[in-house]
C-alpha cells in the first residue's frame, strides 16, 4: 500500500542488521577470548562450530550427576523456548533470537558455564566447547 514507506523501512532494517552484525560487542569479545584460548590450547584449532555447539547442547553425559544428564535438561529441548530448572523454575530461552540481552556479561557467562558444566560433565567446559555454545546459541 505505501511502497515507498516499505522500502524505506526494509532499507533502514537492513543497515541496522549490518550494523550490529559489524559491530564487536561483550558477546564478540567474549568469543575472540575463547577463541585464543582455544588456539592456545591446541594449535590445529581452526574455529568454533554451531555444529558441535549443538551436539554438546543434547549429548548425554556421564561424568556429572545422574539427574543432569544434558544441558537441555533444564534449558529446554529447543533453545528457543523457556527451559526449566530442577526446582521447576523457568529459565529463559538460551538462544539468542529469542534472549539478546543472553551472554553479554562475562562473568555472569563465565559463573555459569563453570557451574552448569562441571553438574552435568562433571568437568568445567574448554573454551573450545565454549565458543561453539556460544555459535550454535547466536544462530539460533
Ligand atoms: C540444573 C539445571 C541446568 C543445567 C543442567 C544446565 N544449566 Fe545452564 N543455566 C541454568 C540456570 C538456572 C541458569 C541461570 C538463569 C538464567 O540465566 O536464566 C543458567 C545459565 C547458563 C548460562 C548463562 C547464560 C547467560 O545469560 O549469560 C550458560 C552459558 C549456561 N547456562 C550454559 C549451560 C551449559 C553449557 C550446560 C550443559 C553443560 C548447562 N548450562 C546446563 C541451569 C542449568
Amino acid at each position: 500500500m505505501y511502497p515507498k514507506l516499505t522500502i524505506t523501512l526494509l532499507t533502514a532494517a537492513l543497515s541496522l542488521s549490518l550494523a550490529s552484525s559489524a559491530i564487536a560487542g561483550p558477546r564478540e569479545d567474549q568469543m575472540a577470548h575463547y577463541a585464543s584460548a582455544a588456539k592456545a590450547a591446541d594449535p590445529t584449532f581452526a574455529g568454533f562450530s554451531a555444529v558441535r555447539g549443538k551436539a554438546l547442547y543434547v549429548q548425554a553425559f556421564t561424568g556429572g550427576k545422574p539427574d543432569t544428564a544434558t544441558c537441555a535438561t533444564c534449558h529446554g529441548r529447543d533453545p528457543r523456548t523457556p527451559g526449566r530448572a530442577l526446582t521447576g523454575k523457568t529459565i529463559e530461552p538460551m538462544a539468542v533470537s529469542a534472549s539478546p540481552a543472553r551472554y553479554t556479561d562475562p562473568v555472569k557467562v563465565e559463573k555459569w558455564f563453570k557451574r552448569n558444566c562441571t553438574e552435568v560433565m562433571g568437568r568445567e567446559c574448554t573454551a573450545r566447547e565454549k565458543g561453539d555454545w556460544l555459535s550454535f546459541m547466536a544462530g539460533q
